[in-house]
């Protein structure tokens, strides 16, 4: 049954989240509800596809929709030029048109390139996200963005293109492997850290129902993330102001992802990212030392890093050096000025390598 639902308001393109337990069988209601199409693309990967597709075409199928599968392979290598060229293959081959949906079933790989598709198939397509993995559920479904990668850097090719609606169902989660559930983890605890309660005492109080998968415990949380996310995005769709916030514990995230090789996961990088964002706030008299600590207990709970080995303060700042966030001399940071309170502040350069090479040296 769907349990929750959550609506971002962004005029014409605004769009309803369906948050439930179980509810795959369910999703043609959705669909029909939305469009007059008779015809639907699901993408999707074969892992997904294995576990999941029977039940979200055999909803179509109910409802007399007709569907076509295209698979595209496992792993952040979908995301290329080269693997939308061939689903744009298949559509065109199978004689997608503009009123046909693009029905995106998988994780925030499978949304982006199919989002990606969308966008740009026929000079856009309505599509529909069916996120099953957590950070997919409560963050990368969410908010428009759509991209490839080149090789050249991640995301670099994309689009702002709204879903029509978001289709979750939570009891997908149980099959979602440990380590990507804890990397979706850290995105929720970057939305306790910058939005404070109710969700903040949630994962405190409830971490034996979540990471139990208690459905009706994960509804709850997924929907205040999005709630939390879509207020962000109702603000500033394109990125170009709150939407910063997002990016909380990833500037110094994106580093560690990229100068441990991608040893640590983008979450397992994030995580360290917010508990030095948190270090960085108490130097600067923004938070107290409890709220570092409280930083350690949290991301400690669910399994994620609060500290990285293998990479020292220098190397860090110099990768952090090419982020294309920086601007005029300084690196661009979101601290907290007190949970719930996100601010972004540049740091000069000196006080970033004084700070950061005493946060490594921290237990
Ligand atoms: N668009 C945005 O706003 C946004 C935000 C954050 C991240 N992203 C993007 O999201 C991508 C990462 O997404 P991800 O973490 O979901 O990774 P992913 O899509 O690669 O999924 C992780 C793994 O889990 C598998 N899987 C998916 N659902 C499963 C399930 N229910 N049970 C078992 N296995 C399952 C997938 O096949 C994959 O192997 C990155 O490319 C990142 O850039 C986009
Ligand atoms: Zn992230």
């Amino acid at each position: 049954m769907i349990k929750q639902v959550v609506e971002i308001s962004l005029g014409e393109r605004s769009y309803p989240i369906y948050i439930g337990d179980n509810i795959l069988h369910g999703f043609v209601d959705k669909f029909k509800d939305k469009f007059n199409a008779v015809k639907a693309a699901v993408i999707t990967n074969s892992t997904v596809w294995d576990l999941y597709g029977g039940r979200l075409t055999e909803s179509l199928t109910a409802g007399a929709i007709d569907y076509e599968l295209i698979l595209v392979p496992d792993g952040e290598k979908a995301k290329s030029l080269s693997v939308a060229g061939q689903v744009y293959g298949g559509l065109i081959k199978k004689g997608f048109e503009r009123k046909d949906v693009i029905v995106a079933l998988g994780g925030g790989v499978v949304g982006d390139l199919a989002g990606f598709v969308a966008a740009t198939y026929e000079r856009g397509v309505p599509f529909v996200q069916v996120p099953t993995t957590l950070l997919a559920q409560v963050d990368s479904s969410v908010g428009g963005k759509v991209a490839v990668n080149h090789e050249l850097g991640k995301n670099m090719i994309g689009a702002f293109y709204q879903p029509a609606f978001v289709y979750i169902d939570v009891s997908t989660l149980n099959t979602l492997p440990g380590k990507e559930f804890a990397g979706g983890m850290a995105e929720v605890i970057k939305y306790a850290f910058i939005k404070g309660e109710p969700l903040l005492g949630l994962i405190q109080e409830k971490k034996r129902a979540i990471l139990g998968k208690e459905t009706g415990v994960l509804s709850e949380m997924v929907r205040i993330c999005c709630s939390i996310k879509g207020e962000i995005v109702e603000k500033d769709e394109r990125d170009a102001g709150v939407r910063a916030y997002l990016n909380y514990g990833h500037t110094l995230g994106h580093a560690i992802e990229s100068t441990t090789r991608y040893d640590y996961s983008h979450g397992q990088a994030v995580a360290v990212g917010m508990v030095f964002a948190a270090r960085l706030s108490q130097r600067l008299g923004m938070v107290g030392e409890d709220v570092v600590e409280l930083h350690k207990r949290v991301i400690s709970a669910y399994g994620l890093p609060v500290t990285v080995s293998g990479a020292g303060a220098v190397e860090l700042v110099q990768v952090m050096e090419r982020d294309k966030k920086r601007t005029g001399g300084e690196h661009v940071f979101v601290l907290l000025d007190g949970v719930g309170n996100p601010v972004v502040k540049n740091i000069d350069e000196d006080t970033l390598v004084s700070v950061l090479s005493e946060f490594l040296r921290e237990v």
